[in-house]
């Protein structure tokens, strides 16, 4: 302003800070602008283009728009202790100079808005996406967004299950996000990620929006071939039925592994852990209103002495905890692989060498591709030199499956395999159903929450090829290797069976 001539009316933006502001405004839209035709026609995100696009870029934009005016009120401020300002400017549409300006404030004030639009849609969309997922928290997330890949929800999004419908989860979600992508960048996260995830959203707001609980009914088939750890890698075959029905009477009786899930049987339950591996208490509220608590009759506690702790009621994911995150045992993927012919089960000693290379320490997992490599290499060549030599091709391909396997179900990295997480579904390698379902948890009147081995499956075939016994209506279990003989009668799978060679 010039000192001398109080009436000249210079503009308020004629001062440093807005027009800084200015400057870089201009310079952060261009930004934006390019970056966003380079992402529409491009045809995958780009996570790291999608952060500074729709995260940043527009965070500096605000940031020097807000200057514009901070500078100007500084500057009216300045003016008005100096008595040199009238309260409001006048603004005549007669004057040409007038109409110029407040034409091209509304343009670029619509321009602008529109933009802010357009961009915060893109943002949505980009934090909904599996790259937002699974890629930015490259590190943190590479255990899941890979097991992911491999799994039958493939093609369902993160969000689905992890966020589902609504704007209330979207924006709760939204605020855990935050603190998540803090904590990452802080390195605060714990390795491997606890679980059970404290605030998942409950399964019938998610799960059960694609599975509808009522149409589970009848039985399905399971056949699996399992390979002992001997010199021969003797084959074992067992076709089950697997009673998943349950869902309404209108389909069947009741009984049946989802028969949980009517949803008019509710199951309560409380942990004694953080893990909800141990569970001492259950109970069951029936369709006639009916309660039924069940006790572990070990545990000291009492239906009406409870554990402290939540009372939780049992939903999809108490059973299904891995259902997009499985990390194989190395026994079931090395038997998967086997099965199929990608290691070759001509080549002795192959299951138990090959579980055994996959459970080495290994801090990376280069460091883990070197070892497996090495510690097979070894073995046959100490062993076998003429298997070495005879059946090179074959042995590399064995070789390089178990690498394969080891990189889809163990990322040291992060502390993360199937020992981190284990699988509910089943009783073999961990309690998973037996947390409950192990003739020790009963009622006050006596009755045991059922341990029969055919309430859940009946077992139609097994046996080693050339000598299955098969009965449609149920077999008595025969365990593969003769050694263990009944002891399964008296003790647990798991109590033997861990992933590795028992
Ligand atoms: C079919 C549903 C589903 C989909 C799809 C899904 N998740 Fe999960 N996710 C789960 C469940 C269930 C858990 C385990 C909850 C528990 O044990 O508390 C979980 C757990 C996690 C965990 C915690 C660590 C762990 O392994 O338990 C992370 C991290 C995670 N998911 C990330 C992702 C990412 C990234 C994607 C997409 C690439 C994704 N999830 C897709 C259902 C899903
Ligand atoms: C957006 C839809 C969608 C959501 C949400 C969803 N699923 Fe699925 N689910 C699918 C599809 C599609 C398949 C694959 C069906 C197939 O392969 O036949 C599937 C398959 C499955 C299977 C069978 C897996 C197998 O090995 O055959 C299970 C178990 C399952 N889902 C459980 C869950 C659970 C638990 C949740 C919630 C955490 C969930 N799903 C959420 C769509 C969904
Ligand atoms: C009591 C434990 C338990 C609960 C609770 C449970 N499931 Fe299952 N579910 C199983 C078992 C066991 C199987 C069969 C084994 C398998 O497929 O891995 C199964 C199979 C399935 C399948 C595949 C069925 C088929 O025909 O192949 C789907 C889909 C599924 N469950 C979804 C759900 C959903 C959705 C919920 C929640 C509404 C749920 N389950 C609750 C134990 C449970
Ligand atoms: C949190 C404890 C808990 C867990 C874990 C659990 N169940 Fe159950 N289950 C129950 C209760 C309670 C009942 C009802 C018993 C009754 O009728 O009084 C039940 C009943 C059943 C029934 C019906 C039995 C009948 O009466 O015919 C089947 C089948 C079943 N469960 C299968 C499974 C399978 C398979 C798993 C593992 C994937 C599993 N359950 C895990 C608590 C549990
Ligand atoms: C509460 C239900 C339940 C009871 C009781 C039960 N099972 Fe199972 N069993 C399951 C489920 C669920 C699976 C896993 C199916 C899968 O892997 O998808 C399973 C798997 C198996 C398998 C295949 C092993 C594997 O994981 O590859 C065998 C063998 C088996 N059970 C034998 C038995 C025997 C023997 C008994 C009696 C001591 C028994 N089961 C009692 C639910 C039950
Ligand atoms: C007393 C310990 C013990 C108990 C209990 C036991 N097993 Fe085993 N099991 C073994 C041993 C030892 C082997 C041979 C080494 C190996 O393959 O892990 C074996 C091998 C197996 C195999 C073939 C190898 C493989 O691929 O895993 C299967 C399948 C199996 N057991 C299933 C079961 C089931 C299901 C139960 C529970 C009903 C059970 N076992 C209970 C000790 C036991």
């Amino acid at each position: 302003m010039d000192p001398n001539n109080p009436n000249k009316k210079d503009s308020y933006f004629q001062n440093w800070i807005s027009v800084i502001g200015g400057i870089l405004s201009v310079i952060f839209f261009t930004v934006i602008l390019f970056l966003s035709f380079l992402d529409i026609w491009s045809k995958e995100i780009n996570p790291y283009i999608g952060i500074i696009t729709y995260f940043l870029a527009p965070a500096f934009l605000t940031l020097s728009l807000i200057l514009i005016p901070v500078g100007a009120l500084r500057e009216r401020a300045a003016r008005l202790k100096h008595g040199t300002v009238r309260r409001f400017p006048a603004i005549d549409f007669n004057n040409p100079t007038h109409q110029k300006w407040a034409f091209t404030t509304i343009g670029v004030t619509t321009l602008f808005g529109l933009f802010t639009v357009f961009g915060l849609f893109r943002s949505y969309e980009f934090t909904e996406s599996q790259t937002f997922c699974g890629r930015v928290c490259h590190e943190v997330m590479k255990p899941e967004f890979t097991a992911y890949h491999n799994s039958p929800h493939a093609r369902v999004k993160c969000v689905e299950c992890h966020i589902g419908p609504g704007a209330a989860w979207y924006v709760r979600s939204k605020f855990s996000g935050a603190y998540q992508v803090y904590s990452v960048v802080m390195k605060k996260y714990s390795k491997p990620i606890e679980t059970p995830i404290k605030h998942l959203r409950p399964a019938q707001e998610t799960c059960e929006r694609c599975h509808w609980p009522q149409q589970f009914f009848g039985a399905v088939e399971q056949d699996k071939q399992y390979f002992l750890p001997d010199e021969a890698n003797t084959e074992w075959r067992t076709r089950m039925l697997l009673f998943v029905g349950g869902g309404t009477r209108k389909f069947g009786k009741k009984e049946g592994i989802h028969w949980h899930m009517n949803i008019k049987n509710k199951v309560y339950y409380i942990a004694t852990d953080e893990e909800r591996h141990v569970i001492p208490w259950v109970k069951i509220i029936d369709p006639e209103g009916k309660e039924r608590v069940y006790v572990d009759e070990e545990s000291g506690f009492s239906a009406a002495s409870p554990p402290p702790g939540e009372i939780r009621r049992m939903d999809c994911m108490d059973c299904h905890n891995r259902p997009s995150h499985n990390f194989r045992t190395p026994v079931d993927a090395v038997n998967e692989a086997l099965s199929v012919g990608e290691i070759d089960r001509e080549l002795p000693y192959i299951k138990r060498e090959a579980v055994k290379a996959l459970v080495g320490e290994y801090a990376s997992e280069k460091e883990a591709a070197a070892g497996i490599r090495e510690s097979l290499k070894a073995f046959y060549e100490s062993e076998y030199p003429a298997v070495l030599k005879e059946k090179k091709d074959s042995l590399a391909r064995s070789v390089n499956t178990v690498v394969k396997i080891y990189k889809s179900n163990f990322f040291p990295e992060m502390k993360v395999s199937w020992k981190a997480y284990p699988e509910n579904i089943g009783h073999k390698d961990a309690p998973g159903c037996f947390r409950c379902h192990d003739n020790k948890h009963k009622t006050a009147g006596g009755e045991i929450l059922t341990n029969d081995c055919n309430s859940c499956h009946i077992i139609m075939e097994q046996g080693k090829p050339g000598a299955i016994e098969s009965n449609t209506g149920g077999l008595e279990f025969k365990h593969p290797d003769e050694d263990v003989g009944e002891a399964w009668k008296e003790m647990n799978c798991f109590d033997c069976h861990s992933g590795e060679i028992a």
